[in-house]
């Protein structure tokens, strides 16, 4: 399936957007203004293994001073360490922030408790006044593929289709009842990625936040084989059955295909689909619970 953004890797380290026009963003942001005006409490949804990466640093504008709940999704596939170390680090800069499997269904009512936790002090408020009280209204936010369909559906108790990425798409506003006043709008709002920096492009061609179609196959699994020749070499090592791995990343990855019996005329190994199963196998969290971002490596910001 094709995702409404996507960006090319040119080798040399180079990278471009090809879909997310300016027009694409200032329609989005638009209409993501628009619909946090009629909420109470916003919810951020980011991939948990790449919370850093995968959050569109525009929303924190957007949101303003509105009450707002970080919900770190597909935890099930993020290293539980690197997890808990993200969410003492969020916890310290003051947010309110979850651990999700939207898939699975863990974190569902810990959501729920802290959407009329943040809420309570505008229902107080309203109360005060004696004005009478509405449902809490909430709505989900987040760059495409980190979950947002899922978790609606989730909350929803329904198991349908993906609703369209593109925004702008629904007409009227549509509330899916949470519970006792609590109302969620059906319609996220799409967010484009972060495009700053080479490092979270990779990790969102990785794990799949952009088109396999469009970017540069070798440039990403280099870089993921590195990164998990660094932080996860057991894992790496058990998931191809390796004895060794190698300071260069394609002599790993020509192994790797070796050891698959990837080979095309003449033992010369398929690099391309030993490319596309080290790909598949890390995004179906088969080689293990694996994280890329890491809060240490960020300064002020910026990964180092
Ligand atoms: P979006 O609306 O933000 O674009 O994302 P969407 O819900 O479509 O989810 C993107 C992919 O991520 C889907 O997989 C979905 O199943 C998966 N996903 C969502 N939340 C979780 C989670 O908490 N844990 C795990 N492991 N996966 C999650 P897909 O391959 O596109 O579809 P499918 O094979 O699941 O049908």
């Amino acid at each position: 399936r094709q995702n409404t953004n996507s960006i090319v890797f040119l080798k040399g380290g180079i990278f471009m957007i090809i879909n997310w026009f300016p027009g694409h963003m200032a329609k989005a942001r638009r209409l993501i203004e628009e619909n946090l005006r009629l909420v109470d409490v916003a919810i951020e949804l980011v991939d948990a293994r790449i919370p850093w990466s995968s959050t569109n640093p525009m929303i924190s504008k957007l949101i303003n001073q509105k009450p707002c709940i970080l919900v770190l999704n597909k935890s099930d596939l993020a290293d539980k360490a690197v997890l808990d170390e993200w969410i003492a680090y969020y916890k310290t800069q003051g947010r309110t922030v979850i651990a999700m499997d939207s898939k699975g269904g863990a974190g569902v009512k810990q959501l729920l408790g802290a959407i009329r936790q943040l809420a309570a002090p505008k229902l107080a408020r309203w109360k005060a006044r004696g004005l009478k009280t509405r449902s809490v209204r909430t709505i989900i936010l987040g760059i495409p593929n980190v979950g947002k369909s899922t978790l609606i559906n989730r909350l929803a108790h329904r198991n349908v289709a993906k609703t369209a990425d593109r925004p702008g798409e629904t007409k009227g506003k549509q509330w899916v009842h949470l519970g006792d006043k609590l109302e969620l709008l059906d319609t996220p709002g799409v967010l484009w990625p972060k495009l700053e920096n080479q490092v979270s492009a990779y990790r969102l061609a990785a794990t799949g936040a952009i088109s396999d179609t469009v970017f540069d196959m070798e440039t990403v699994i280099t870089q993921l084989i590195t990164a998990l020749s660094t932080y996860y070499p057991e894992q790496l090592k058990t998931r191809f059955k390796l004895d060794e791995l190698f300071a260069d990343p394609f002599e790993t990855i020509e192994l790797i295909g070796r050891k698959r019996g990837c080979i095309i005329s003449g033992g010369v190994v398929d690099i391309e689909k030993t490319y596309k199963m080290i790909l598949k196998d890390y995004r179906e969290g088969k080689i293990g619970a694996i994280s890329l971002d890491r809060p240490d490596e960020f300064d002020e910001g910026e990964p180092s």
